[in-house]
């Protein structure tokens, strides 16, 4: 048994492995997991406290999937509601969607008896006003935003921030779950990756799962998750799966390597796993069911080069 996550998943993995040393599932883990860190005001990124949109409203996204039966299920621009990956679950479990969004999740959301409640804390408030002081008339026309939405949205301080959380079970079965409060200053109904299935995450318990964090456009354009998952099913480690993905971003046209911002985590189908990125000095944590507590570890760098990895470098 073993659970993975963004180094800011730490604080849920507690629970994630106290539900799966007593014989609870993969999907019951990630969710509960999600849910600690959702309930972090501390956590800018995800969940109560998250930064807001460029107009001050928290809008969130989640997904989970399980790898069982690769169902899904998943919300975007959730406003009022702290637990978007609950609702994220109820979608799949109760709905014959996969993605819901808006005022449609949030009817999701106050169906299942959530308290809705104001998202944005003080301190999120402060940094949104700061950020975005004299720099944005929330009535001018979206070709005035533009240019000064280009600079905020590159702000390395608050473009990058979700969680992922990633268990496999006493089965063998595979769940992901990824939350977040998206770009800070983002446009009103932005959707990231994370509640794209295929960008944000993937399971599939026949290979593996796997989950980003970074510039969700970016893993929504090439189907980052998805591709993780696609390369342990052509046979790669889970190392060179994940690397052969960030690579992958290299290749989109119009951004250069160098400004590319992605980090995976993933599990293959054995319990192995890597947490990657392309840029240095981001960790990420794990525990299996042999370990008295979480591990703090590095990820491993990916310097992207711009060509596409051969099988025999991904095998090296
Ligand atoms: N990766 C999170 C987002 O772009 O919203």
């Amino acid at each position: 048994m073993i659970v993975v996550a963004s180094a800011n998943g730490g604080v849920g993995i507690p629970q994630a492995m106290a539900i799966l040393r007593a014989g609870g599932s993969a999907l019951d883990a990630v969710e509960a997991a999600v849910r600690v860190v959702e309930d972090n005001p501390d956590d800018h990124t995800v969940g109560y406290g998250g930064y807001p949109n460029v107009l001050g409203e928290v809008e969130l996204d989640a997904s989970v999937m399980e790898g069982t039966t690769r169902r899904a299920g998943a919300v975007g621009a959730l406003r009022g509601y702290r637990h978007p990956v609950s609702v994220a679950r109820r979608v799949m479990e109760a709905l014959p969607h996969v993605l819901v969004v808006g005022d449609g999740a949030a009817r999701v959301a106050a169906e299942m008896g959530m308290v809705q409640e104001e998202l944005l804390t003080e301190p999120a408030r402060a940094t949104w006003r700061a950020g975005l002081e004299g720099t944005l008339d929330p009535s001018a026309p979206i070709a005035e935003w533009l240019p000064r939405m280009g600079r905020l949205a590159t702000d390395p301080e608050h473009v990058s921030g979700t969680v992922n959380v990633i268990a496999q079970d006493r089965d063998g079965h595979l769940a992901v779950a990824v939350s977040t409060s998206g770009a800070a200053w983002k446009f009103p109904g932005r959707l990231g990756d994370s509640p794209v299935i295929g960008a944000g995450n993937y399971a599939d318990d026949r290979y593996g799962a796997a989950a980003c964090t970074g510039w969700g456009e970016l893993s929504i354009r090439a189907g980052t998750a998805r591709q993780v998952v696609e390369g342990l099913r052509r046979g790669l480690a889970v190392e060179a799966a994940c690397t052969a993905a960030l690579q992958e971003l290299a290749g989109l046209g119009d951004i250069r390597p160098a400004d590319v911002l992605m980090h995976v985590v993933a599990v293959d189908r054995g319990g192995r796993h890597c947490a990657a990125t392309t840029r240095r000095g981001w960790q990420y944590v794990h525990q299996t069911d042999a370990m008295d507590a979480p591990c703090t570890g590095s990820r491993l760098v990916v310097e992207l080069t711009g060509s596409e990895p051969t099988e025999m470098d991904l095998a090296r």
